[in-house]
């Protein structure tokens, strides 16, 4: 799986351990930066791992920031993005299998080293089931975002 990184200032004291989890794991890696702690704003780099989803460069992403809520609320704003923010494993997994979530924010000031590497290993071995409640609820998701709700 080819799996996009990013992050902002908030975000980026767990950015390097997240990558290396992702390749230990036997995943590609496109880091989409931030590269440093100097102040970035998280709508900039949920649209640059939203739209590598959208181009199909990448299967997942994974937007780190400083609690995580901000960089799920800007990818969900885009076309086909699913991003929830996931702080135990159930939902780290769950996400993709029920709601087929294609990206996981995490909160840099929330979670420590150890568990962001869980929950990123949970997210991508997680499959959506494809189950036809499940294609159901996405796809009454989807009209949402077409802003038809009929
Ligand atoms: C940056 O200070 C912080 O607001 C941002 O990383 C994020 O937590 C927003 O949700």
């Amino acid at each position: 799986m080819n799996v996009a990184v990013a992050c902002d200032h908030g975000g980026f004291p767990l950015k390097e351990i997240i990558v290396e989890t992702i390749r230990r794991a036997g995943h590609d890696v496109t880091d989409l930066g931030t590269d440093s702690s100097d102040p970035v704003d998280y709508p900039d780099y949920a649209v640059k791992v939203g739209r590598a989803i959208q181009n199909g460069e990448v299967d997942r992403g994974i937007l780190i920031c400083g609690s995580g809520v901000g960089a799920a609320i800007a990818a969900n704003k885009m076309r086909g993005i699913r991003a929830g923010v996931c702080h135990d494993t159930y939902s780290a997994h769950q996400s993709v299998e029920h709601d087929d979530a294609n990206v996981l924010a995490l909160g840099a000031r929330i979670i420590g080293p150890e568990l962001a590497s869980e929950l990123v290993l949970a997210f991508l071995k997680a499959r959506f089931t494809g189950e036809e409640r499940h294609v159901r609820r996405v796809s009454k998701v989807a009209d949402l975002e077409r802003g038809d709700q009929g």
